[in-house]
């Protein structure tokens, strides 16, 4: 018995921001975008809204795997952009798509968020005895970006991706590898902290509330290490048998790294940066999407997921991928 995703979808906001136009409101240009990260352009979200996305992906998951709906037993969304604080996107998502019965959440770990959604899933699919599972990864961190900074608006897309898991005969999802520390130096940080109620002392405001903070050089040698090390444990843990990556899309360069550490080739990793840009938790799931729609991902193919993020968290896990060749 084992726990194999049966379905998969994707769903991007229709703006496309390219670096040109980034290049009108920033000091940057579509030369140092490229070199230092690879994106070439990302979707923003302007009139939809994020529980649209999510929930189109979904429907296109379940399509895929052609399920009833009713049978989906739980939903987890993995993001912190929801659009509503409560109800989470999972529940959101469960009335859209009018599942009547089901146990919905939303799991905040970053851009990790995916991978832990994936592991979560399939533990309380064990323990609980469910089926059937909805797993989305969507974010809609645009709304956190303060669009003055250079060093962090150039670096992150909206977007959605969803993949339904159900239990059966196949392997699917094999070894996992969840790992986080504390960020003691906060190099990546959305301050929240605000009071609102009358007593409040407004001199301890926060002026970059709900803007996200990021210290670019920290990040990128935290996750250089995050990625080498989850590769490295995966190999350890299913025996070296891992032929194709799809790791989470935060710069090219980082990418890039992670196939000269671990010896695997850079053809061997999957890529869609340049589109999206980091849309952090939905990264995984779009790109599972795009690579088996592509022809990239095969039956057979034993593949792993590696994620890194905000906490700090990080992780992965090996997949055997089931469904037929899409194309
Ligand atoms: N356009 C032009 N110049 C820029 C820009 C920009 N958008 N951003 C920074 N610069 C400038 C800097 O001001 C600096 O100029 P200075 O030397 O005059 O001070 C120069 O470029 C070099 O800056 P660095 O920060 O050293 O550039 P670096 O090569 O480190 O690249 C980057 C910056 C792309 C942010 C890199 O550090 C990085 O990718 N870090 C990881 C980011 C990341 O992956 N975040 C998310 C991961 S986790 C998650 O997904 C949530």
């Amino acid at each position: 018995m084992g726990i194999s995703i049966i379905g998969c979808g994707h769903k991007m906001p229709k703006f496309v921001a390219t670096n040109k136009h980034l290049e009108e409101i920033v000091d940057t240009s579509n030369e140092w975008i490229i070199k230092r990260t690879g994106i070439k352009q990302r979707r923003l979200i302007t009139d939809e809204t994020l529980t649209e996305l999510a929930t189109q992906s979904s429907k296109d998951a379940i399509d895929i795997a052609q399920i009833d709906k009713q049978d989906i037993g739980l939903v987890i969304a993995a993001t912190f952009t929801s659009d509503t604080s409560t109800p989470a996107l999972a529940s959101n998502v469960q009335k859209e798509l009018g599942i009547e019965r089901a146990i919905p959440m939303d799991l905040s770990a970053g851009c990790t968020g995916f991978i832990y959604a994936l592991a979560t899933a399939k533990s309380l699919m064990e323990s609980l005895d469910i089926e059937t599972a909805l797993v989305i990864g969507a974010d809609y961190i645009s709304k956190y970006l303060d669009w003055e900074d250079r060093k962090t608006c150039v670096l992150f897309g909206d977007g959605s991706g969803a993949v339904v898991l159900k239990r059966g005969e196949q392997k699917g999802i094999g070894s996992i590898y969840l790992n986080g520390k504390p960020d003691v130096e906060e190099v990546l940080v959305i301050n929240d902290k605000q009071a609102t109620h009358p007593w409040r002392d407004a001199k301890h405001d926060d002026k970059r509330i709900h803007k996200l903070a990021m210290k670019g050089a920290e990040v990128y040698e935290f996750a250089c290490g995050a990625i080498v090390e989850t590769i490295n444990k995966l190999k350890e843990m299913s025996g070296s048998q891992i032929k194709k990556i799809i790791p989470h899309q935060a710069n090219g360069r980082i990418i890039r790294y992670a196939s000269i550490k671990s010896k695997i080739p850079l053809d061997n990793f999957y890529i869609n940066i340049q589109k999206y840009a980091n849309t952090s938790a939905a990264t995984l799931p779009i790109a599972i999407d795009e690579a088996w729609k592509e022809g990239w991902l095969k039956k057979g193919d034993q593949i792993a997921l590696v994620g890194f993020g905000a906490g700090l968290t990080w992780g992965g896990m090996t997949i055997e991928w089931n469904l037929p060749n899409f194309v």
